[in-house]
């Protein structure tokens, strides 16, 4: 048993990696009871949802969790900025017929609060992660008022250190191939000095001084993630062997299978509005792509099953005529 799993109290060395927008309680708890550390990530979730969901997890394992949340600075929205990621989002409004004006300016990703603090308090979670650094001192103070052990992701060992120095219980290392959001709150600079390799890793990890090994991606094809279909027909693809860091999404780096609009705006543009404000226009595209993938996948689906049954009329075709 590794010095983490004593710490966190897990049966395996496996942490969850918490993934906003794909995966909810039910993930969480099917790791958890599993033996590693399932995780609830919050970035995304109003209070209504965050509340439902944490009473989700304590009503299925009392096994420790993780709850996770953001720690960026809001940024101060600018209207030229938005105005400049709208005209390049352009021609793929006009091209899926949407409205500029019906898209919703909010952030989309929210950072820690003392009002989720609060939240917290009443369900106690055992173990609360961060990503993009930490929240003040004070609101660490709540959170170890009813024990809770923090930890917090670092892309460089200046990051490690840093929050070393401000108490957290472990530092996770996120390699340079880690799916999603790069970690990074010290600087932009995106090289990284600390990381397990990847997946398969896991083991050289543990054997190179790591004590557990938090993993995300592996679990995007679970049942109890919320992935799309469209999305799990992409990671299934050889398309998911093509990965690249864009800010095309929210605005800031993260890793993604390369698609068209990462294709045409970036991997990494210079129209996007600051992180999260980037989301907003994004959406609408998202879920219109979703429903034309989806489209084509059941035409695809629905070929396929006239060319069988076509064939299979033609085995019986050439059956009957040899019996004849
Ligand atoms: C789809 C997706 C969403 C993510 N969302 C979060 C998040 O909300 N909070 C967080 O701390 N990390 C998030 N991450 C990053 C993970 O914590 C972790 O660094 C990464 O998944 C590890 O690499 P792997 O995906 O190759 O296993 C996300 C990763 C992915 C793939």
């Amino acid at each position: 048993m590794t010095a983490l799993q004593r710490l966190l109290g897990i049966d395996l060395p496996i942490i969850q990696a918490p993934m906003a927008g794909v995966q909810v309680s039910a993930l969480a708890v099917a790791v958890s009871n599993a033996g590693g550390l399932g995780s609830l990530p919050c970035a995304m979730l109003t209070a209504d949802v965050m509340q439902r969901e944490l009473a989700a997890i304590r009503a299925q394992t009392d096994k420790p969790f993780n709850v996770n949340f953001f720690c960026h600075v809001p940024p101060t929205p600018s209207e030229e900025r938005q105005a400049r990621w709208h005209e390049a989002l352009a021609p793929y409004f006009t091209e899926f017929g949407i409205d500029p004006a019906t898209i919703a300016s909010g952030p989309g990703r929210m950072p820690f609060t003392a009002a989720a603090a609060d939240l917290l308090a009443e369900f106690k979670p055992p173990i609360v992660s961060f990503h993009f650094g930490l929240p003040s001192a004070e609101l660490m103070i709540r959170l170890r008022s009813w024990g809770a052990k923090i930890i917090a992701s670092a892309t460089t060992v200046t990051e490690a250190r840093w929050l070393e120095a401000h108490g957290v219980d472990a530092v996770i290392a996120q390699g340079n191939e880690a799916g999603g959001h790069r970690g990074n709150f010290l600087s932009s600079d995106l090289t990284t000095q600390v990381g397990i390799a990847d997946a398969k890793g896991v083991q050289a990890a543990l054997s190179l001084g790591a004590t557990a090994a938090q993993i995300g991606t592996a679990f995007l094809l679970c049942p109890e993630a919320t992935t799309s279909a469209l999305h799990r027909e992409a990671l299934k693809s050889e398309a998911a062997t093509h990965t690249a860091l864009t800010n095309v999404f929210t605005g800031r780096p993260a890793r993604g299978i390369v698609n068209r609009i990462m294709r045409e705006l970036g991997p990494i543009s210079a129209a996007t509005p600051e992180f999260p404000l980037a989301t907003a226009a994004i959406g609408p595209l998202r879920a219109a792509a979703a429903t034309c993938g989806g489209r084509k996948a059941w035409k695809q689906r629905l070929f396929a099953a006239m060319v069988r049954s076509e064939f299979h009329w033609m085995q019986r075709d050439r059956r009957s005529s040899a019996d004849a």
